[in-house]
């Protein structure tokens, strides 16, 4: 790459936000999850001078402390992009500033949509091309600062949006894309509370090689439960998968991921008529998703929510 000289010049990237509908952390461990786009994306600039080096203006909006929080994993994530793209930064000076709409907060893939917009915007300024199962593979590399071993469903989602059926299989990520015959409302009801997937993920494994048996039972569980539930999609029988999301929060609960905060969201969701809800994404924290169809049902969930003094999310999946 040469030495930027000319005027300055903007790349732009987006990476999509996600909800994971099914098997968030069994999905690690190589069974299949399913995730749907958000209407809500995260946008990275990119903007070259002479000089050396990387600045990161990070102006997404947030719930309070997740900047702070993420600070060192987020650099350590674009450090091991640039490094993984033999990005020059010895003879160019490039300034990421991040944006959107998307929530910089735990549950809705704010990092891995994040990593997403910068492999873009990269690819734009520099005119390198990339296709979107490159953009995903960069993206993933940089889901690993902050996740450690991630399964590569964020990552997948945030690149490609839509609704997926996501498995991992040794080193190959694999995606399926599922419809709805229409969108459906959900509302997101936010802790406000900041998980750190690194070490939720490893408090699994801990825990799943202290009681084998237990979990082969639970894995067992989740693995019949996503293929049910994915003829449920398909055959847009909302019902059913709501009661199929309960029991999958019921697993997760069962592996050690919920916190009191989203089991008491996911009871005021379903107490006020939500077809279904569990927590979403890392857990310990972030967002639980409740299935809403309908404005005035996602309203009533979302306003209550609002009432007990919590962040709501209306948005939609299937889009
Ligand atoms: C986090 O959004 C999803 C997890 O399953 C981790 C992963 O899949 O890498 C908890």
């Amino acid at each position: 790459m040469e030495p930027f000289v000319g005027c300055r010049v903007l790349g732009k990237g987006v990476g999509f936000g996600k909800v994971i509908l099914f098997n968030e952390h069994f999905v690690v461990y190589g069974l299949p999850a399913i995730a749907s786009a958000i209407g809500a994306r995260t946008t990275a600039l990119v903007a070259r001078r002479a000089g050396s080096g990387v600045e990161l203006k990070d102006e997404r909006p947030e719930t309070p402390g997740y900047k702070a929080e993420k600070f060192n994993q987020q650099k350590e994530s674009l450090d091991i992009m640039l490094k993984f793209t033999n990005i020059d930064t010895q003879h160019n000076h490039f300034t990421v500033t991040l944006g959107g709409d998307l929530i910089a907060a735990s549950g809705v893939g704010a990092s891995a949509a994040s990593c997403a917009a910068i492999a873009r915007a990269f690819s734009d300024e520099l005119g390198l091309g990339y296709s979107d199962e490159k953009v995903n593979e960069v993206a993933y590399e940089g889901e690993k600062g902050y996740h450690g071993t991630p399964s590569g469903i964020d990552n997948t989602a945030a690149t490609y949006g839509g609704l997926i059926w996501y498995r991992r299989e040794g080193s190959s990520q694999l995606m399926e894309r599922m419809r709805l015959q229409k969108p459906v409302e959900i509302v997101m009801g936010n802790t406000g509370m900041t998980a750190d997937t690194k070490v939720v993920v490893a408090g699994v494994r801990e825990r799943k090689e202290k009681d084998p048996q237990k979990y082969d039972r639970i894995f067992k569980s989740a693995d019949q439960l996503v293929r049910d539930a994915r003829k449920q999609v398909e055959g847009f029988n909302l019902e059913r998968l709501g009661a199929y999301m309960n029991e999958d929060h019921k697993l997760l609960q069962e592996i050690g991921v919920s916190c009191p905060e989203l089991d008491m969201l996911v009871d005021l969701a379903r107490a006020n008529g939500a077809l279904g809800a569990k927590l979403t994404g890392t857990g310990r924290g972030g967002y639980m998703v409740a299935l809403t169809p309908g404005r005035d049902l996602q309203n009533r969930v979302a306003e209550e929510i609002g009432r007990k003094g919590f962040q709501a999310l209306r948005t939609t999946i299937g889009i």
